[in-house]
């Protein structure tokens, strides 16, 4: 494994003229769009890397960007790996570790979820200040010791500095925050309302399909990790989960997140 993420971390840095990248992004469902802000040198489809999985789900476009964004050097995953999609946890969570070879110092997470806590509402932004994982965990296997330890601490997960950061940017640029906690299950079932009561019961804000294994992998390997989930349904309405709608939705407050993720980035 550990030969395999070097592999193609060499054969990127072949690609794109060793850009030594000191962020990574990893835009969710919906929030692609984000990539355009960054003034790009180099996009590799992941199809074309090897060792890379490739993404199958409708609006995921699979692609690594490599650019400048607030002069940061960058790297955006346009599309992520999912465990439902049948990739093992090692799959899903390979192209952190890459990123990690590449150099990143940083790693900024978004995707789309469904809020269970009941004063959130679609189209919220909420701050991921932990998260409870449903899904086998990534690190589970002979523990690669050089890139962590084999019993990672989870404490400041998601980096109390960064949140701190996250909160006085919306302030100044008048963007609503909601915080909370990201339950993390397999899907691809939406959940059932009993579910989302669940989920609720046991301390969840909202509730998604990602995320968990790359911000696990990311904190095996100590990199600071901020994160954000753009709500765009409440589970515990009487609305019917929907693709679609869960697209659109992360398209339209994507537009927050872009400018949070461009000011935080900013003042790396
Ligand atoms: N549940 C799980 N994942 C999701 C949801 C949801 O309600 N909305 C968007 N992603």
């Amino acid at each position: 494994m550990s030969e395999e993420i070097k592999k193609t971390a060499a054969w990127i840095k072949e690609q794109t003229a060793d850009f030594r990248p000191e962020v990574g992004v990893i835009l969710g469902t919906g929030l692609g769009d984000f990539a355009e802000q960054i003034e790009a040198c180099h996009s590799i489809e992941y199809k074309s890397i090897p060792g890379f999985p490739v993404s199958t789900v409708e609006g995921h476009k699979g692609r690594l960007i490599f650019g400048m964004l607030e002069g940061h050097r960058v790297v955006a995953m346009q599309g992520r790996f999912h465990y439902y999609e049948g990739y093992t946890m090692q799959q899903v969570t390979f192209p952190v570790r890459v990123m990690q070879q590449l150099g990143i110092r940083h790693l900024f997470v978004s995707n789309a979820s469904g809020g269970i806590n009941t004063s959130f509402r679609t189209g919220d932004l909420m701050i991921i200040t932990d998260h409870i994982n449903l899904m086998p965990n990534p690190l589970i296997g002979p523990n690669m010791a050089e890139f962590g330890p084999r019993f990672p601490d989870m404490h400041n997960c998601y980096d109390k500095e960064l949140i701190a950061r996250a909160t006085a940017i919306a302030a100044q640029e008048n963007i609503k925050l909601q915080y909370g906690v990201y339950v993390g299950g397999t899907g691809p079932t939406f959940e059932t309302q009993a579910e989302y009561r669940y989920f609720k019961a046991i301390g969840g804000d909202a509730a998604g399909m990602s995320t968990v294994p790359e911000v696990i992998v990311a904190r095996h390997m100590s990199i600071p990790v901020f994160g954000v989930s753009v709500i765009t349904n409440c589970g515990l309405s009487d609305e019917i989960g929907d693709h679609e709608d869960v697209q659109l939705q992360g398209k339209k407050a994507g537009v927050k997140m872009q400018l949070l993720f461009r000011r935080m980035i900013k003042e790396l």
